[in-house]
């Protein structure tokens, strides 16, 4: 799309626009739709926005509308927010690729594919700073401030390096841009790999590795772990919360999670229930919650089918906006499954891609419908306190902000979605 038909300008308030991360990609990933498919505006009036008392949290972030600035943002939840802290985040993050990239006993495991650890890096590094994928961090937790959003942009970058699943190799996604580079998240480990990921995860508990040598000393990679490490623990007694240290355990579960198999979804419900460890889901709650200090269990009963429903959203969203990347790839044959609502669409349905696409589309849609009913229905729950409200929050914030990086990243759309100056 081209900068004459965006109004970019239009896409946050005058105050604000010198904050907004450069955004130079659109991409419509459902571009044919049929017309009558069209996301109504989702509004809820979250029970905490008329609380006197103020959320210092919002003070991290502003509203910013991509459907003002004329993009094509497939979903009726306006609350988006942008962001304050993102280039402090981004230079952390940047600052532990360059760690990586430079660490020796992290990178003497090869890849299968070819490369190591410090490939994905330099990979990250090489990209302009709108344009890596750490840029997650940014749309997806808005409300964190300086220091957790910095542990949040690390964060994704651990569980893209340290990716569980794709310890099966079951999946072998390259970049549309660039076949031949190894993947960021969508590598194979060989032992030595295993040997790296021990370590990390006996640091990331604060635990000494067991093949660690009083000899070899650590080295300036893993000395930054353990200050992540240390950082959230510090968050956690600064509030008196458990937010760090969920963050990291939701992380390490991922971290070793062995992928189940995907095998034939024969309903969209299957294949969602099968997609909510695939796409780190616990984790993104985990991250939703240190966002905001938040003290609530992830696991408390009365926001179980809020968090359910974000963890479809986000799916659902992300199978529609990456399709035709992992179609091309898998066709291509550089994977072996595609794990992707469309595709369980149109072989459990027979339909067309087009129509595949369209019937992900209404399942998003009930998806929005059913979470604003859920939210209607939790004002009448007892249960309910203001913190759990202000962690249904960041959930619908979670929900937006995947939307709007799906539809801004490089990675799905590539150079053909570059907005034209
Ligand atoms: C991966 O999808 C991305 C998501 C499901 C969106 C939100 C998740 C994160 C930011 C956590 C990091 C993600 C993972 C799963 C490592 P995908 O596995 O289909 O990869 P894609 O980007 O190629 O679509
Ligand atoms: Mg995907």
């Amino acid at each position: 799309m081209s900068a004459r038909t965006l109004q970019l300008e239009k896409i946050a308030a005058p105050e604000d626009l010198e904050h907004v991360i450069p955004v130079v990609f659109s991409w419509n990933y459902i571009p044919r739709l049929p017309p009558f498919l069209v996301a109504q505006d989702w509004y809820f009036e979250n029970p905490i926005a008329n609380r006197s008392a103020h959320d210092p949290f919002s003070d991290n972030c502003f509203p910013i509308d991509p459907k003002a600035a004329g993009f094509p943002y497939h979903t009726g939840l306006t609350c988006l927010r942008h962001n304050r802290h993102w280039k402090a985040a981004l230079d952390y993050a940047a600052e532990l690729c360059e760690l990586v990239a430079a660490d020796k006993s992290y990178n003497s495991a090869k890849l299968s594919r070819g490369g190591n650890l410090a490939t994905i890096a330099q990979r990250e590094l090489a990209a302009p700073l709108g344009e890596r994928f750490v840029t997650f961090a940014i749309n997806l937790f808005p409300k964190a401030d300086e220091e957790r959003m910095k542990l949040i942009a690390v964060g994704i970058l651990f569980v893209v390096m340290f990716d569980g699943g794709s310890f099966l190799a079951l999946r072998v996604v390259p970049d549309l841009a660039d076949v031949s580079t190894p993947d960021s998240w969508e590598e194979a480990p060989g032992e030595d790999l295993k040997n790296v990921q021990d370590d990390f995860v006996a640091r990331m508990r604060g635990e000494k590795p067991s093949n660690s040598s009083e000899t070899e000393g650590t080295t300036p990679l893993q000395t930054r772990i353990d200050e992540i490490v240390a950082m959230c623990r510090a968050c956690d007694e600064r509030t008196g919360t458990d937010a760090g240290h969920d963050f990291i355990e939701r992380m390490l579960e991922w971290v070793m999670h062995a992928q189940p198999e995907p095998g034939v979804f024969t309903s969209p419900r299957e294949y969602l229930d099968y997609r909510w460890m695939d796409a780190a889901d616990w984790w993104l709650a985990a991250a939703c919650k240190l966002s905001i200090a938040s003290p609530v269990s992830l696991t408390e009963p009365v926001t179980a089918k809020i968090l359910r429903l974000a963890g479809d959203h986000i799916s659902i969203v992300n199978d529609l906006g990456s399709f035709d990347k992992e179609l091309r790839s898998f066709e291509a044959g550089r994977t072996f499954v595609i794990i992707n609502l469309v595709q369980v669409l149109r072989t459990s349905c027979g339909l067309s891609i087009d129509d595949a696409k369209a019937a992900a589309f209404v399942l998003q849609l009930l998806n929005e419908q059913e979470m604003l009913t859920e939210c209607e229905r939790l004002k009448t729950d007892e249960r309910m306190t203001d913190e759990h409200w202000h962690f249904v929050d960041v959930l619908l914030l979670l929900c937006a902000g995947n939307t709007f990086y799906t539809m801004t990243t490089s990675r799905y759309g590539g150079e053909a979605a570059r907005i034209k100056k």
